[in-house]
Protein backbone atom coordinates (compact mmCIF):
# COMPACT_ATOMS: atom_id res chain seq x y z
CA UNK A 1 0.00 0.00 0.00
CA UNK A 2 0.72 3.55 -0.77
CA UNK A 3 1.00 5.84 2.05
CA UNK A 4 -0.31 9.22 2.40
CA UNK A 5 2.73 10.27 3.67
CA UNK A 6 4.80 9.02 0.50
CA UNK A 7 2.17 11.04 -1.39
CA UNK A 8 2.42 13.95 0.32
CA UNK A 9 6.15 13.96 0.00
CA UNK A 10 5.99 13.97 -3.89
CA UNK A 11 8.78 15.84 -5.76
CA UNK A 12 6.17 17.60 -8.47
CA UNK A 13 8.30 17.94 -11.61
CA UNK A 14 6.05 19.22 -14.36
CA UNK A 15 6.36 17.80 -17.95
CA UNK A 16 5.19 18.95 -20.69
CA UNK A 17 3.18 16.14 -21.53
CA UNK A 18 0.67 15.18 -24.28
CA UNK A 19 -1.73 15.41 -21.43
CA UNK A 20 -0.76 18.75 -20.53
CA UNK A 21 -2.74 20.44 -17.78
CA UNK A 22 -3.92 24.20 -18.27
CA UNK A 23 -1.36 26.95 -18.53
CA UNK A 24 -3.37 29.13 -15.54
CA UNK A 25 -6.52 28.27 -13.22
CA UNK A 26 -6.46 25.80 -10.53
CA UNK A 27 -5.75 22.59 -12.49
CA UNK A 28 -2.49 23.41 -13.22
CA UNK A 29 -1.06 21.29 -10.50
CA UNK A 30 -3.02 18.57 -12.39
CA UNK A 31 -0.53 17.56 -14.49
CA UNK A 32 0.82 14.41 -14.72
CA UNK A 33 3.80 13.67 -12.63
CA UNK A 34 5.84 10.79 -11.56
CA UNK A 35 5.53 9.91 -8.13
CA UNK A 36 7.84 9.58 -5.63
CA UNK A 37 9.05 7.39 -3.27
CA UNK A 38 9.24 9.60 -0.45
CA UNK A 39 13.50 8.86 -0.46
CA UNK A 40 15.98 8.31 -3.34
CA UNK A 41 14.16 8.94 -6.01
CA UNK A 42 14.60 8.16 -10.12
CA UNK A 43 15.92 10.42 -12.61
CA UNK A 44 13.02 12.66 -13.82
CA UNK A 45 12.31 12.70 -17.00
CA UNK A 46 13.78 15.67 -18.69
CA UNK A 47 11.41 19.07 -19.51
CA UNK A 48 10.48 17.80 -23.04
CA UNK A 49 10.04 14.66 -22.36
CA UNK A 50 6.03 14.08 -23.73
CA UNK A 51 4.17 11.43 -21.20
CA UNK A 52 2.34 9.12 -24.09
CA UNK A 53 0.48 6.51 -21.45
CA UNK A 54 0.25 5.51 -18.21
CA UNK A 55 -0.50 1.83 -18.17
CA UNK A 56 -0.75 -0.81 -15.15
CA UNK A 57 1.18 -3.88 -16.05
CA UNK A 58 -0.21 -7.39 -13.70
CA UNK A 59 2.22 -10.61 -14.24
CA UNK A 60 5.26 -12.47 -12.68
CA UNK A 61 8.64 -11.26 -11.68
CA UNK A 62 11.50 -14.55 -12.79
CA UNK A 63 14.18 -15.77 -10.61
CA UNK A 64 16.73 -18.41 -10.34
CA UNK A 65 18.82 -19.96 -7.81
CA UNK A 66 22.45 -21.28 -8.07
CA UNK A 67 21.90 -22.84 -4.20
CA UNK A 68 20.39 -23.00 -1.33
CA UNK A 69 22.06 -20.55 -0.12
CA UNK A 70 22.63 -18.21 -2.91
CA UNK A 71 20.79 -14.95 -3.51
CA UNK A 72 17.84 -15.25 -6.58
CA UNK A 73 19.12 -13.66 -9.91
CA UNK A 74 16.05 -12.28 -12.12
CA UNK A 75 15.87 -14.07 -15.17
CA UNK A 76 12.95 -11.85 -16.76
CA UNK A 77 9.07 -10.99 -16.20
CA UNK A 78 5.73 -11.37 -18.32
CA UNK A 79 2.98 -9.07 -17.55
CA UNK A 80 -0.04 -7.62 -19.58
CA UNK A 81 -0.69 -4.08 -19.65
CA UNK A 82 -3.94 -2.35 -19.33
CA UNK A 83 -4.38 1.42 -20.14
CA UNK A 84 -4.98 3.37 -16.84
CA UNK A 85 -4.13 7.04 -18.27
CA UNK A 86 -7.65 8.50 -18.45
CA UNK A 87 -8.36 7.25 -14.54
CA UNK A 88 -5.01 10.04 -13.67
CA UNK A 89 -6.42 12.87 -11.80
CA UNK A 90 -7.54 15.55 -14.22
CA UNK A 91 -7.05 13.81 -17.17
CA UNK A 92 -10.88 12.93 -18.17
CA UNK A 93 -13.84 14.71 -16.62
CA UNK A 94 -15.81 11.30 -16.01
CA UNK A 95 -13.09 8.76 -15.47
CA UNK A 96 -10.33 10.51 -13.24
CA UNK A 97 -9.94 8.94 -10.02
CA UNK A 98 -8.22 10.95 -6.84
CA UNK A 99 -4.43 10.50 -6.93
CA UNK A 100 -4.93 8.43 -4.06
CA UNK A 101 -7.08 6.23 -5.55
CA UNK A 102 -5.26 6.02 -8.37
CA UNK A 103 -1.89 5.03 -6.54
CA UNK A 104 -3.88 2.38 -5.15
CA UNK A 105 -4.59 0.85 -8.62
CA UNK A 106 -1.60 -1.64 -8.63
CA UNK A 107 -2.59 -3.15 -4.93
CA UNK A 108 -6.19 -3.58 -5.56
CA UNK A 109 -5.44 -5.49 -9.01
CA UNK A 110 -2.70 -7.44 -7.16
CA UNK A 111 -5.62 -8.91 -5.06
CA UNK A 112 -8.07 -8.98 -7.03
CA UNK A 113 -7.71 -10.87 -9.67
CA UNK A 114 -5.16 -13.80 -10.96
CA UNK A 115 -1.68 -13.11 -13.34
CA UNK A 116 -3.83 -12.91 -16.41
CA UNK A 117 -1.29 -15.47 -17.90
CA UNK A 118 -1.58 -19.01 -19.55
CA UNK A 119 -0.71 -21.28 -16.30
CA UNK A 120 -0.12 -25.12 -16.21
CA UNK A 121 -2.87 -26.28 -14.47
CA UNK A 122 -1.15 -28.05 -11.71
CA UNK A 123 1.20 -24.63 -11.00
CA UNK A 124 0.11 -21.60 -8.91
CA UNK A 125 1.90 -18.75 -10.68
CA UNK A 126 4.30 -19.87 -13.76
CA UNK A 127 3.50 -19.22 -16.98
CA UNK A 128 2.98 -21.47 -20.01
CA UNK A 129 6.58 -21.05 -21.33
CA UNK A 130 5.46 -21.74 -24.85
CA UNK A 131 2.70 -19.74 -25.09
CA UNK A 132 2.54 -17.51 -21.45
CA UNK A 133 -0.11 -14.56 -22.93
CA UNK A 134 -3.93 -15.24 -23.47
CA UNK A 135 -4.78 -15.03 -27.09
CA UNK A 136 -7.84 -13.05 -26.48
CA UNK A 137 -6.53 -9.78 -25.75
CA UNK A 138 -9.58 -9.18 -23.21
CA UNK A 139 -9.89 -5.50 -21.15
CA UNK A 140 -10.00 -5.01 -17.47
CA UNK A 141 -13.60 -5.02 -16.13
CA UNK A 142 -14.71 -3.70 -12.88
CA UNK A 143 -11.79 -3.30 -11.25
CA UNK A 144 -12.03 -0.84 -7.90
CA UNK A 145 -15.03 0.02 -10.01
CA UNK A 146 -13.46 1.90 -12.69
CA UNK A 147 -14.74 1.27 -16.20
CA UNK A 148 -13.16 -1.16 -18.19
CA UNK A 149 -9.22 -0.96 -18.42
CA UNK A 150 -8.18 -1.34 -22.17
CA UNK A 151 -5.74 -3.55 -22.91
CA UNK A 152 -2.54 -1.67 -23.89
CA UNK A 153 -0.22 -4.81 -24.55
CA UNK A 154 2.56 -7.14 -23.11
CA UNK A 155 6.06 -6.84 -21.35
CA UNK A 156 8.39 -9.72 -22.18
CA UNK A 157 12.19 -9.74 -22.48
CA UNK A 158 12.68 -10.64 -26.06
CA UNK A 159 15.41 -13.68 -26.82
CA UNK A 160 18.52 -11.69 -26.20
CA UNK A 161 17.25 -10.82 -22.76
CA UNK A 162 16.12 -7.24 -23.59
CA UNK A 163 13.04 -5.58 -21.24
CA UNK A 164 10.55 -4.99 -24.12
CA UNK A 165 7.01 -3.31 -23.83
CA UNK A 166 4.95 -4.08 -27.03
CA UNK A 167 2.33 -1.73 -26.65
CA UNK A 168 0.15 -3.56 -29.73
CA UNK A 169 -3.10 -1.83 -28.88
CA UNK A 170 -2.01 1.59 -29.86
CA UNK A 171 1.09 0.68 -31.75
CA UNK A 172 3.97 1.73 -29.81
CA UNK A 173 6.64 -0.65 -28.38
CA UNK A 174 9.53 0.34 -26.44
CA UNK A 175 13.25 -2.06 -26.20
CA UNK A 176 14.88 -0.66 -23.21
CA UNK A 177 17.83 -0.89 -20.88
CA UNK A 178 17.88 -0.65 -17.20
CA UNK A 179 19.27 3.23 -16.09
CA UNK A 180 17.99 3.89 -12.70
CA UNK A 181 16.70 1.90 -10.24
CA UNK A 182 15.58 2.63 -6.31
CA UNK A 183 14.00 0.75 -3.95
CA UNK A 184 9.98 0.99 -2.96
CA UNK A 185 8.63 2.59 -0.38
CA UNK A 186 9.10 0.75 3.08
CA UNK A 187 5.31 0.64 2.96
CA UNK A 188 4.69 -0.94 -0.19
CA UNK A 189 2.41 -3.83 -0.80
CA UNK A 190 4.22 -6.65 0.42
CA UNK A 191 2.87 -8.94 -2.62
CA UNK A 192 0.60 -12.24 -2.17
CA UNK A 193 4.14 -14.45 -0.81
CA UNK A 194 4.91 -11.71 1.64
CA UNK A 195 8.49 -11.11 -0.49
CA UNK A 196 8.43 -7.38 -0.61
CA UNK A 197 7.81 -4.73 -3.60
CA UNK A 198 10.03 -4.45 -6.55
CA UNK A 199 12.61 -1.64 -7.22
CA UNK A 200 10.89 1.06 -8.94
CA UNK A 201 13.15 1.52 -12.23
CA UNK A 202 13.79 4.23 -15.00
CA UNK A 203 14.08 1.95 -18.51
CA UNK A 204 15.61 3.98 -21.49
CA UNK A 205 16.12 2.96 -25.26
CA UNK A 206 17.74 -0.08 -25.85
CA UNK A 207 19.68 1.70 -28.71
CA UNK A 208 18.84 -1.59 -31.13
CA UNK A 209 16.27 0.02 -33.35
CA UNK A 210 13.04 -1.83 -32.09
CA UNK A 211 11.44 0.87 -30.05
CA UNK A 212 8.63 3.22 -31.48
CA UNK A 213 6.89 6.08 -29.96
CA UNK A 214 8.30 5.66 -26.66
CA UNK A 215 12.47 5.83 -25.68
CA UNK A 216 11.71 6.34 -21.50
CA UNK A 217 9.81 4.17 -19.50
CA UNK A 218 9.19 4.38 -15.93
CA UNK A 219 8.13 1.23 -12.91
CA UNK A 220 6.50 3.23 -10.11
CA UNK A 221 4.28 1.93 -7.27
CA UNK A 222 5.04 -1.42 -7.63
CA UNK A 223 3.22 -4.09 -5.33
CA UNK A 224 4.88 -7.56 -4.53
CA UNK A 225 7.51 -9.50 -7.05
CA UNK A 226 10.44 -9.79 -5.37
CA UNK A 227 12.13 -13.08 -5.03
CA UNK A 228 11.59 -15.67 -2.28
CA UNK A 229 14.60 -16.67 -0.62
CA UNK A 230 16.60 -19.93 -2.52
CA UNK A 231 15.88 -22.30 0.26
CA UNK A 232 12.33 -21.68 -0.21
CA UNK A 233 12.19 -21.93 -3.69
CA UNK A 234 14.22 -25.05 -4.94
CA UNK A 235 17.37 -24.87 -6.51
CA UNK A 236 17.89 -24.77 -10.57
CA UNK A 237 14.04 -24.29 -11.01
CA UNK A 238 12.44 -20.80 -12.18
CA UNK A 239 10.85 -19.30 -9.47
CA UNK A 240 7.61 -16.80 -10.47
CA UNK A 241 6.73 -14.45 -8.49
CA UNK A 242 3.05 -12.10 -9.15
CA UNK A 243 3.43 -8.60 -9.29
CA UNK A 244 1.90 -5.70 -10.40
CA UNK A 245 2.84 -2.06 -11.18
CA UNK A 246 2.59 1.15 -13.17
CA UNK A 247 4.39 1.81 -16.47
CA UNK A 248 4.98 5.14 -17.29
CA UNK A 249 5.76 5.84 -20.79
CA UNK A 250 7.40 8.89 -22.38
CA UNK A 251 8.88 10.14 -25.25
CA UNK A 252 12.00 12.16 -25.21
C1 LIG B 1 1.10 -24.59 -23.11
O1 LIG B 1 0.43 -24.05 -24.21
C2 LIG B 1 0.45 -24.91 -25.35
C3 LIG B 1 -0.14 -24.12 -26.51
O2 LIG B 1 -1.37 -23.56 -26.18
C4 LIG B 1 -0.31 -26.16 -25.02
O3 LIG B 1 -0.29 -27.04 -26.13
C5 LIG B 1 0.37 -26.85 -23.83
O4 LIG B 1 -0.39 -27.97 -23.44
C6 LIG B 1 0.45 -25.88 -22.66
N1 LIG B 1 1.27 -26.51 -21.62
C7 LIG B 1 0.87 -26.60 -20.34
C8 LIG B 1 1.82 -27.27 -19.39
O5 LIG B 1 -0.21 -26.18 -19.93
C1 LIG C 1 2.99 -29.85 -12.72
O1 LIG C 1 2.84 -30.91 -13.64
C2 LIG C 1 4.00 -31.13 -14.44
C3 LIG C 1 3.65 -32.16 -15.51
O2 LIG C 1 2.85 -33.19 -14.97
C4 LIG C 1 5.17 -31.52 -13.54
O3 LIG C 1 6.32 -31.73 -14.32
C5 LIG C 1 5.41 -30.42 -12.53
O4 LIG C 1 6.42 -30.77 -11.63
C6 LIG C 1 4.13 -30.07 -11.76
N1 LIG C 1 4.35 -28.87 -10.97
C7 LIG C 1 3.96 -28.76 -9.70
C8 LIG C 1 4.22 -27.43 -9.05
O5 LIG C 1 3.38 -29.64 -9.09
C1 LIG D 1 9.26 -16.77 -16.68
O1 LIG D 1 8.86 -17.99 -16.14
C2 LIG D 1 7.77 -18.59 -16.80
C3 LIG D 1 7.38 -19.81 -16.01
O2 LIG D 1 6.68 -19.38 -14.87
C4 LIG D 1 8.15 -18.92 -18.21
O3 LIG D 1 7.03 -19.39 -18.90
C5 LIG D 1 8.66 -17.68 -18.90
O4 LIG D 1 9.15 -18.02 -20.18
C6 LIG D 1 9.74 -17.00 -18.11
N1 LIG D 1 10.05 -15.75 -18.78
C7 LIG D 1 11.19 -15.10 -18.63
C8 LIG D 1 11.33 -13.85 -19.40
O5 LIG D 1 12.06 -15.49 -17.90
Amino acid sequence: MVSTKSLLLAAFTTITATYAAPTKGPCKSLTPTLPSTGGDDLVAPSPTARLKKIAIGHGIQNYTCSGPDATPSATGALAVLYDVTTLYPGLSKTASLSIEAFNSLPHALLWDRPVPLNRPSNSSYSANTSSPFPSSHEDLKGLANCPALKYAGHHYFDSTGTPTFDLDAIGMKASVLKTGSVSAPKDADRGVLDTGAVAWLRLTDSGKGMSKGVNLVYRVITAGGNAEGCGAAGVGTTQSVPYTTFYWFYEE
